[in-house]
């Protein structure tokens, strides 16, 4: 190379990383799909995720939002001379562009899996030294989602590896969502709003809604050892920067209430809704919980503001999360084994929430209610008296005669959010622009 080509080469990377950041008007709310790990770990082949995307788009998941179809570990096969990655021979002989064609001819959208790290945590060829490599090639495959592991990460910044592959997919052209997988090790949500979409804030999941297992130098977390672990972190996730408290488990091997308070709880959270169950053998008891409708909405409110844990009484603790209509999503949560009986006297509690800055002033508002798992109605005029099964949620919908009038004035707004790299303008004609100073879903008036 000349130096003037030199010179050009430097020069045009330079203005590359001066305007990388993440691809706007992705994850507004939080991200759905399905993810082959939780149930089929490595085993995995072409045919599961073409079976996985038919059973997707006429079963009910696509409808309910659920569009990333997401590819995780053990796909890859070998680099070639020029280092390009080349998928498994074997298990995923027409490659990946001809699956992602196949799945995007379903409405769906395909997601695939690397790592920081020269091997992924399975041992297939990561993507450290070949980034700028590597998202070219997914790009060019079709590709719309990357989960980015921290497995041999030895020597890695994590800031600057995660940094590395965001510009590298923002260089690559096609938008993707950038899942971030460093398990919550180097507080990612202190400093990764402008490069992923979503991080994990801890270790792997696993199905068990109490309990921890323990494989020696690392552990799985239950649910209810993952949700504590949430707790402290609400304040750093918004649209387009989620908490992302690993895939679920519904379906997996807990029970029906298990699985319906793991769920209630991850939408209280308003976290990815990633499912990890097998999409083509559902049970109809797992499929009612996945796709209500009514609680998703809880999970997708365009606020994008987490619940918080109000207040506890022995195994029962006692959620809210703001809603965008100016409600409240109310879950309360047993997490013992024995059923609990459970009494609210809205007037005398005080619900309130320096973050979002709303206080649900029960004293001088009246809301009705729905309870979204069993569609019954109610008021908080009276005081609520219920008894919660053991490892079983109350899940409740709270609205207000204004609530209307905070929805209609919502479509007009600018929303002003940390974490966006560069003004964008939304679906609904919203624009969104960082502004430090407000905390996130902070909202003014359209100019
Ligand atoms: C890590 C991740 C998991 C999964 C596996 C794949 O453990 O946290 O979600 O991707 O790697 O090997």
């Amino acid at each position: 190379m000349n130096k003037l080509a030199a010179v050009f080469v430097a020069l045009a990377f330079a203005c590359v990383n001066l305007h990388a950041q993440k691809f706007p008007g992705l994850a507004l709310t939080p991200p759905m799909g399905w993810n082959s790990w939780n149930r089929f770990a490595g085993n995995i082949n072409e045919d599961l995720i073409r079976q996985t995307a038919d059973a997707m788009a006429t079963n009910g998941m696509k409808d309910a939002g659920y569009v990333y179809v997401n590819i995780d570990d053990c796909w890859h096969g070998e680099r070639d001379a020029q280092g390009f990655i080349h998928p498994d021979p074997q298990r995923f002989p027409s490659g990946i562009k001809a699956l992602a064609d196949y799945v995007h001819s379903k409405g769906l959208k395909l997601g695939i899996y690397s790592d920081v790290g020269d091997k992924t945590c399975a041992g297939r060829p990561g993507s450290r030294g070949h980034e700028y490599q590597d998202a070219l090639t997914y790009a060019q495959w079709g590709v719309d989602y990357l989960k980015y592991d921290w497995c041999n990460a030895e020597g890695l910044k994590a800031e600057g590896a995660y940094t590395t592959m965001r510009d590298a997919i923002h260089a690559a052209g096609r938008p993707m969502i950038f899942s971030m997988c460093e398990w919550g090790d180097n507080e990612p949500w202190l400093w990764a709003g402008d490069i992923g979409h979503l991080w994990r804030t801890t270790g792997d999941i696993f199905a068990k809604f109490d309990g921890v297992l323990n494989h020696g130098s690392w552990h799985q977390n239950g649910v209810l050892q993952i949700l504590d672990m949430q707790k402290p972190l609400r304040i750093y996730a918004g649209p387009r920067h989620w908490n992302d408290p690993d895939m679920l488990e519904v379906g997996n091997g807990m029970s029906e209430s298990e699985d319906r308070a793991h769920f209630s709880m991850w939408c209280m959270l308003a976290a990815p809704l990633i499912s990890g169950n097998d999409q083509r053998d559902m049970k109809p008891e797992t499929l009612r919980i996945l796709t209500d409708k009514d609680v998703l909405a809880v999970d997708q409110d365009k606020l994008g503001i987490e619940g918080f844990a109000c207040s506890t009484n022995g195994t029962v603790e006692t959620w809210f999360k703001p809603l965008a209509d100016g409600g409240w999503a109310m879950c309360v949560l047993n997490r013992g084994t024995e059923p609990q009986k459970f009494s609210f006297d809205w007037k005398n509690e005080d619900v309130s929430d320096s973050f979002s800055k709303r206080d649900a002033n029960f004293s001088t508002t009246d809301y009705t209610f729905q309870n979204l798992w069993t569609g019954e109605t109610g008021d908080t005029k009276k005081i609520l008296s219920a008894e919660i099964p053991g490892h079983d949620v109350l899940l409740l919908r709270l609205k207000s005669g204004s609530d209307n009038a905070a929805a209609a004035t919502a479509q007009k707004i600018i929303r002003i959010k940390a974490g966006v790299g560069a003004p964008f303008t939304d679906e609904e004609g919203n624009v969104w622009e960082a502004d430090h100073g407000f905390a996130d879903g902070d909202t003014v008036e359209g100019k």
